[in-house]
């Protein structure tokens, strides 16, 4: 790899640009790589170097950079409309949009409400959600509920229902206390306990919250199947059937946060489709449907700041009044943008035209192949896989050592033409979708080159 900390690019970024969650000092010592242009999987610097960007840019990419079906659609959208507000007015791409998501929910969750970011989306539902208690005049319904572990986003409300220490922990007096559940992580796993076990004792101990809290509580909120941002923690789809009859039961809504597993990430386009609603097991199985969906991310293909939330009838009815006060009176100057939603649109064809989700499955299982001797290394713990996400804990005794794996993790795969950013010990794998076999193969290898590296220069 040729060295670019002298370029000039870097140190014009070091000087003007501050960073997203960065320690910017950490800089003097880890490069920061000046992007000059993607292609497929690849990230490429102003130097030449390439990169597997095998963590799709912070898990938004699913189709690749530049690709090409989405470039002709932006393109064609540029020349028709390139925003317009979305209060009293009204565009094809974003009813489009809507209707074409509602549809892949049955029409469960037929209201669609736009904003940018994850954090806007995670925002919205709890703000939703609270108000729709209110108008129906439940007004003790004030509190959340988080999981152990979870990860909603930076801003002060979804920061509340973040348990995530290094995030939370400096702004703890301006948030809003919420009540943090046991995780359904399958890593917590007693002698002889399955996942499923888990998953039923943590759904057990929300129960007993809402027993004692239950008329106080406005929702629950959760990220289904995979807790990415505290380090891909896994858990059986029980836990999400468990969930919504707990919630049913006490009147409490129910969020599924999908803003990095949705989208197919997990196997599935929302990763609540691989929950049956309790009691319809066999023929009519049906599917575990939230109150709110939030979604992000992958929704715009990695392309441009798109979230949305997604709710039920009886939600958006909760709003409809002739007075103004009892509407969702939310907005963000961008919400819905047209640019974006196109996009959203080609990324949504590219599921149909190329079959995705079943041509992830085949992917999935050859990676999970590959990947095996790897898993079976002495210093890697708790290999895990759901959908297009890989992920293990690395063993590492030297608690100096531990600290510091990750950057030094980070640099090595770099060397080694990967971005990969292990959260902690965990190292995972969350690559776009259109990688090839070869690809595939290189990832493969090269992180287990790299783990063997850094793993060896700690023993
Ligand atoms: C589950 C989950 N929710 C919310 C967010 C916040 O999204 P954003 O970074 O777009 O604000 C993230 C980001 O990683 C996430 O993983």
């Amino acid at each position: 790899m040729k060295q670019n900390t002298q370029s000039e690019w870097v140190q014009r970024s070091l000087k003007s640009v501050w960073h997203p969650c960065t320690q910017m000092q950490h800089h003097e010592t880890v490069p920061l790589i000046p992007v000059s242009h993607g292609r497929g999987a690849w990230l490429y610097d102003t130097d030449g170097n390439r990169y597997l960007d095998a963590i799709s840019s912070w898990w938004v990419n699913l189709f690749g950079h530049a690709n090409p079906h989405i470039n002709t659609a932006l393109k064609d959208q540029l020349d028709k409309l390139e925003h317009a507000m979305l209060a009293g007015f009204t565009h094809e791409p974003v009813v489009r949009l809507s209707e074409q998501l509602a549809a892949r929910t049955g029409n469960v969750l037929g209201h669609c409400f736009y904003a940018s970011d994850g954090a806007s989306a995670v925002e919205i539902a709890l703000k939703m959600s609270f108000h729709a208690w209110r108008n129906a005049g439940h007004t003790a319904k004030q509190e959340f509920v988080c999981l152990k572990g979870s990860y909603h986003g930076e801003t002060i409300g979804a920061l509340a229902v973040t348990d995530v220490a290094l995030f939370r922990d400096a702004y703890g007096p301006m948030l809003r206390q919420a009540h943090v559940v046991m995780s359904p992580d399958a890593r917590a796993a007693r002698e002889g306990e399955t996942a499923a076990d888990v998953a039923r004792r943590a759904a057990h101990s929300l129960e007993l919250l809402l027993q004692q809290r239950g008329t106080h509580i406005a929702a629950l909120i959760i990220e289904p199947l995979v807790q990415c941002a505290t380090g891909m923690a896994m858990h059986d789809p029980v836990y999400l059937s468990e969930v919504r009859a707990i919630c049913d039961r006490y009147q409490v809504h129910l969020i599924f946060d999908e803003i990095a597993v949705g989208c197919g990430r997990t196997g599935t386009f929302f990763a609540s489709e691989q929950a049956t609603a309790k009691g319809t097991e066999g023929a009519e199985k049906q599917s575990v449907w939230p109150d709110f969906v939030c979604l992000s991310k992958g929704i715009s293909g990695g392309y441009l700041p798109l979230s949305l939330v997604m709710t039920t009838d009886a939600i958006y009815q909760a709003f409809y009044d002739k007075d103004v006060t009892r509407g969702f009176l939310h907005s963000h100057s961008y919400t819905g943008n047209p640019l974006a939603c196109r996009a959203a649109l080609a990324t949504l064809e590219i599921f149909e035209q190329d079959d995705v989700l079943n041509a992830n499955k085949l992917k999935a299982q050859r990676m999970t192949a590959a990947l095996q001797p790897l898993a079976a290394h002495p210093n890697v713990r708790h290999f895990r896989q759901r959908g297009m996400i890989w992920a293990f804990d690395a063993k590492i005794d030297d608690p100096a050592a531990a600290a510091t794996f990750s950057r030094r993790f980070f640099s090595k795969a770099l060397e080694s033409e990967l971005l990969l950013r292990p959260i902690g010990n965990t190292v995972y794998l969350m690559p776009p979708y259109i990688l090839s076999d070869k690809e595939c193969d290189l990832l493969v290898a090269r992180t287990a080159a790299v783990f063997e590296s850094v793993i060896g220069g700690d023993s």
